[in-house]
């Protein structure tokens, strides 16, 4: 039998828990400002580049534009429940009512790689730039001190530990347990310094780039080149070439870039707050997105155009759009230490977004009794849920300080892909099991969209190559031993349908 939590229940929930007497103060325009600010981040800055350089070259635009099609379809799925469902919260919280407890289980454990090593992916990046701003002063953060033991210099130094990237996952983290009465209006400055920025970059780069660097636009698979034979073909999707440029890169480009899409989901999370929900939310999802997928496309035509892809592999690694600008554009190093400064800004308020966001999802389960009740112990004074903040502070600052960016990256990225696959099945599935439940956004030509939504987000995931597949099961086969060790024993659906009360 499937356990499941009613929809009429959730939101009497809400109402009673005053979560329903927040204010809706959120007009469409707010709605698409918190998409941006939340989506804006990392992805753009520094997955793109590396996205170019090992696997799409310049059509790492290509790449944006199916993890583009991807996002919307799923987004669009997403705005159907967002809309019907109107309560804080997140696809754990749909899938609780629509799929069941255990379906529900595998997208809030699956959501911690979403946002607690996503968020740890944005502090990596953040030390990144934080390094390239001091280096205008002269100085400079030691390689070991500031990378993962798994990553060697170009000269071969070892790294030890990343400090800049778990100092800011505790700073923040502190922010967030005196409670972040998130200001709209500063979200609203850095969503404006963050658009400045990548426009400036945009029209700035464009009289820069070189012809000669985006020849040939999609570079010649790895496979093809080696054996001189076609491209190597999906089937072959385990063997080393896979990915490696050539079409099936644009894929593994597409799962890479996927990152920097993450975020406007959090536009649904607001649908409490918003002035009429039934509208204003699929639009605000959607615009973010294609402002974001326009932004996207004409950015990394621009940054693969003024300076070679293949430098993303080297020298340009990190901090990538700062060492283009310094290398190729010489007049504009102003415009390199504004970048930085504003994304270190941008990132940071991602990081909040993110750790914000797994402690909301972790409060939700501990509430259902799926984790302990230690997520959702409430500081006394501050309001917030400083016990969970404090737990994931050590999960986030080991993965920060541990792990090389491209791995929790890519970790994010298929965690979240498999999360979307499952709410586009999930709005299937309760177009079928409730299907007379109002829906004040119905998600367009059904069963298509969803349909396609899952199987775009699959097709990404298959990109993202066999060693995130296994991150990914072992990451599942953990949460299915504590879901059947602790979660159905706790479970407070369960006890309640058992003792009849529901
Ligand atoms: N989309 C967010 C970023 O790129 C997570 O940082």
């Amino acid at each position: 039998m499937l356990f499941k939590k009613s929809i009429d229940a959730l939101i009497k929930e809400s109402t009673e828990s005053g979560e329903g007497t927040l204010k809706r103060t959120l007009g469409v325009g707010n709605l698409i400002a918190l998409g941006i600010g939340a989506i804006i981040g990392a992805g753009l800055f520094v997955r793109t580049a590396a996205a170019a350089a090992d696997h799409s070259g310049p059509a790492v635009t290509l790449s944006f534009i199916l993890a583009a099609v991807g996002c919307a379809l799923a987004g669009l799925c997403y705005a159907e429940f967002a809309s019907m469902i109107p309560i804080a919260g997140s696809a754990y919280t749909y899938s609780y009512a629509t799929m069941g407890e255990m379906v529900a289980w595998i997208i809030g454990w699956d959501l911690v790689l979403e946002y607690a090593v996503g968020a740890a992916t944005v502090a990596i990046a953040w030390s990144e730039y934080l390094n390239k701003l001091i280096e205008n002063f002269g100085v400079s953060i030691p390689y070991q001190f500031c990378h993962s033991p798994f990553q060697t210099s170009l000269d071969g130094v070892q790294g030890i530990i990343n400090i800049p990237a778990l100092f800011i996952v505790i700073l923040l983290t502190f922010v967030l347990i005196r409670g972040t009465q998130e200001s709209a209006t500063l979200n609203g400055i850095i969503v404006i310094l963050k658009v400045a920025i990548v426009i400036a970059f945009i029209a700035i780069g464009w009289g820069y780039m070189n012809p000669v660097n985006h020849t040939p636009y999609i570079p010649v698979n790895a496979g093809e080149v080696a054996y001189g034979k076609g491209e190597i073909g999906f089937m072959d999707f385990f063997t080393h070439d896979f990915g490696k440029f050539g079409w099936s890169g644009i894929i593994a480009g597409a799962g890479v870039v996927f990152f920097a899409f993450i975020g406007f989901d959090a536009v649904s999370t607001a649908a409490q707050e918003a002035k009429n929900p039934s509208k204003d939310m699929p639009i605000g999802i959607l615009v973010s997105l294609a402002i974001c997928t326009v932004l996207y496309v004409l950015f990394g035509h621009v940054l693969t155009g003024v300076a070679n892809y293949k430098e993303f592999a080297t020298a340009g690694k990190e901090a990538s759009v700062a060492y283009a600008i310094e290398n190729y554009m010489h007049s504009y190093h102003w415009l390199s230490v504004l970048v930085t400064v504003a994304i270190l800004a941008g990132f940071s308020s991602v990081i909040l977004v993110m750790l914000l966001g797994q402690s909301r999802v972790f409060f939700s389960m501990s509430k259902d009794g799926l984790v302990p009740a230690v997520f959702s112990a409430v500081h006394p004074k501050f309001q917030t849920p400083y016990k969970s903040n404090l737990i994931f502070l050590v999960f986030v600052g080991l993965f920060a300080a541990f792990v090389p960016g491209e791995v929790v990256g890519d970790m994010t990225s298929i965690g979240t892909l498999f999360a979307f696959a499952l709410v586009c099945v999930g709005v299937l599935v309760l177009r079928k099991t409730d299907p007379n439940r109002e829906r004040p956004f119905k998600t367009p030509f059904m069963p298509v969209v969803p349909i396609l939504g899952a199987l775009v987000c699959i097709l990404m995931m298959v990109g993202l190559g066999k060693h995130n597949w296994e991150r990914l099961i072992v990451w599942m086969a953990i949460g299915f031993v504590i879901y059947f060790v602790y979660s159905r024993k706790h479970s407070k659906v369960r006890k309640a349908h058992k003792n009849g009360t529901v």
